[in-house]
């Protein structure tokens, strides 16, 4: 279903980057701000402009707190339920708009004080704890983005295909089979990224099966062919989705769209893909199309071959 306009300004895209992030320096400038003004108003000679200031800026930080929670809770509707992030979030929202309340609260005891020219201390302590609480939720914003990958823009990766693509020229083949002499070769969890006709596809080798399948995941364009593969499952390097090899499917987020996959057959030791979508030639050549070098018979060679990392154990199950 399509995005609504407003959700789709809430989430940013207009400005092509995500409006929650933007907004949240504003209350965070603000609340130090007031810290500042209240340690200088107690320590002073007890200056009413300082205590109005700080009252004021406490007032507009919770203000544009409350702006900033908006896009934050657009975001947050958008993410998938098995994604970790979607925990982290309610943690993340929870602790924001608890600080919210205590510089609520903060406010009218300020304006209930019949001296209102110096701060107290249990003010002034109780906005360095709202300041510790929004440093931990800041640190989980953090985690959200940067392990999981909310709000991380795509616009400007153009899915180049590297420079180990082993590319095939696109003039026609028998009923959309591409073999790929050498990938017998291939040891189990090794793979090779192919492109056929503009199709990016990765191949891997899973003990003795064959999969392959859209190279690039649907959620931020990571390179499946280097993800790390377990059992029918690949899991994307960047932020940890993971794909049914055999049909295609999510089986775990941030992804929310399945990917390609395609059929693969080993005749008697000759490994071939079917690739619907292009028309390659029987007997395929390699790289000639785009290095303009003299054309050779195509084969998978060592260097084609890629060992992609195990390294990365799933954050969650
Ligand atoms: S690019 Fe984010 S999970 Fe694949």
């Amino acid at each position: 279903m399509p995005k609504s306009l407003v959700r789709r300004i809430l989430e940013g895209k207009p400005l092509r980057q995500p409006l929650h992030t933007m907004l949240v320096h504003f209350p965070i400038g603000l609340f130090v701000v007031s810290l500042v003004m209240d340690v200088a108003s107690y320590f002073g000679a007890g200056d009413y402009a300082l205590f109005r200031g700080s009252l004021y800026t406490l007032c507009a930080g919770v203000a544009m707190g409350l702006i900033a929670a908006v896009p934050g809770f657009v975001d947050w509707t958008d993410i998938r339920r098995d994604n970790p992030a979607k925990g982290i979030g309610q943690w993340h929202m929870g602790l924001n708009l608890l600080v919210l309340l205590v510089y609520g609260i903060s406010i009218i005891a300020r304006f209930s004080m019949t001296d209102p020219r110096r701060v107290g201390l249990p003010l002034i302590f109780t906005s360095l704890a709202a300041i510790g609480l929004l440093s931990v939720s800041g640190y989980l914003g953090g985690m959200m983005v940067y392990d999981d990958g909310i709000g991380v823009g795509r616009h400007r990766r153009r899915a180049p295909a590297p420079s180990r693509t082993i590319a095939l020229p696109s003039t026609s083949a028998e009923e959309g089979w591409v073999p790929i002499p050498g990938a017998e070769h291939m040891e189990d969890g090794q793979t090779l990224r192919l492109d056929v006709g503009g199709v990016i596809i990765g191949l891997a080798r899973v003990g003795t099966a064959y999969y392959a399948f859209q190279d690039f995941c649907t959620h931020r364009h990571g390179p499946l062919s280097e993800g790390c593969f377990m059992g029918d499952q690949v899991m994307c390097p960047w932020h940890g989705s993971r794909f049914d090899l055999r049909t295609g499917h999510v089986t775990h987020g941030p992804a929310k769209k399945d990917i390609n996959i395609y059929e693969v057959r080993n005749l008697n030791g000759e490994v071939s893909v079917r690739i619907p979508e292009a028309k390659v030639p029987t007997t395929a050549r390699r790289d000639s199309a785009r290095s303009g070098t003299e054309e050779r018979e195509w084969k998978v060679e060592p260097e084609d071959i890629t060992s992609p990392t195990t390294e990365q154990a799933p954050r969650a199950e």
